[in-house]
């Protein structure tokens, strides 16, 4: 189905992830509870999130007066006197069940399809007790791959992309490209004002190529 894949940032294994703020919501279960109350809508808007962010960041000793910080980082390059106009566009919406997805495999440190909880709805989503497990292993050796990963990434961190890359370890010389920044956290990628150097010309230079 694919020609080659460009990966930034990837989220594979998420068990090492440095986001005090993301690992305390996982382990509090807070995406599960504005599930339950029928928020099907992540986030479901700042008057809800907010009061409940407020608390967590309380209770884990965190600050997050910069709330773009607390989850991606410390971005180096996000251009300060425009950040007020990018999070307009920011956090994009998603499925409330993509991130009960996420936080699962936060708290079991796994890349599984989605538990479904109750035994039953499990055997009949997938003939099994437990649900399945993607194994990185079986992405094709031949495929042409472009990884980009920044070392303040508090998201994807650097310890959890490495796992992936072991899993990788056998993947076709040549066919593995590596973009690493030292300095880049979570939205430096996609904000950065230098991302069009550091992540965007290599990343169009492999898609040229493949
Ligand atoms: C949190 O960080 C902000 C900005 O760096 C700072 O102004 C504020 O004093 C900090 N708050 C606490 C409680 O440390
Ligand atoms: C940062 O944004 C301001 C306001 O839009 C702009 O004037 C400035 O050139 C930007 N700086 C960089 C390094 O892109
Ligand atoms: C991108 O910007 C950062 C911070 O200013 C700097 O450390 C880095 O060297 C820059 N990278 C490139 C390729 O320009």
């Amino acid at each position: 189905m694919f020609r080659s894949a460009a990966l930034l940032c990837p989220i594979a294994y998420l068990n090492r992830i440095q986001s005090i703020l993301t690992k305390a919501a996982a382990q509090l279960h807070l995406v599960e509870e504005l599930d339950s109350l029928g928020y099907s809508e992540f986030p479901p808007g700042w008057d809800i999130l907010g009061p409940i962010l407020e608390k967590i960041c309380n209770e884990a000793g965190t600050n997050c007066s910069d709330i773009m910080t607390a989850l991606t980082g410390p971005n180096c390059c996000v251009n300060t006197s425009k950040a007020s106009v990018l999070l307009k566009h920011e956090p994009q919406p998603t499925a409330t069940k993509n991130i009960i997805h996420l936080s699962q495999m936060i708290r079991t440190g796994t890349i599984a399809m989605y538990d479904y909880g109750s035994e039953d709805e499990k055997r009949k989503q997938y003939g099994n007790s437990s649900p399945p497990v993607h194994d990185m292993r079986n992405i094709p050796k031949e495929l042409p791959l472009f990884l980009g990963y920044g070392g303040q990434d508090m998201l994807a961190d650097v310890e959890d992309v490495k796992a992936l890359l072991n899993d990788l370890k056998d993947h076709e010389e040549g066919e593995l490209f590596q973009v690493y920044s030292e300095e880049y956290a979570h939205a430096d990628f996609v904000l950065g004002v230098n991302a069009s150097q550091v992540v965007y010309d290599p990343m169009i230079s492999f898609l040229n190529l493949h």
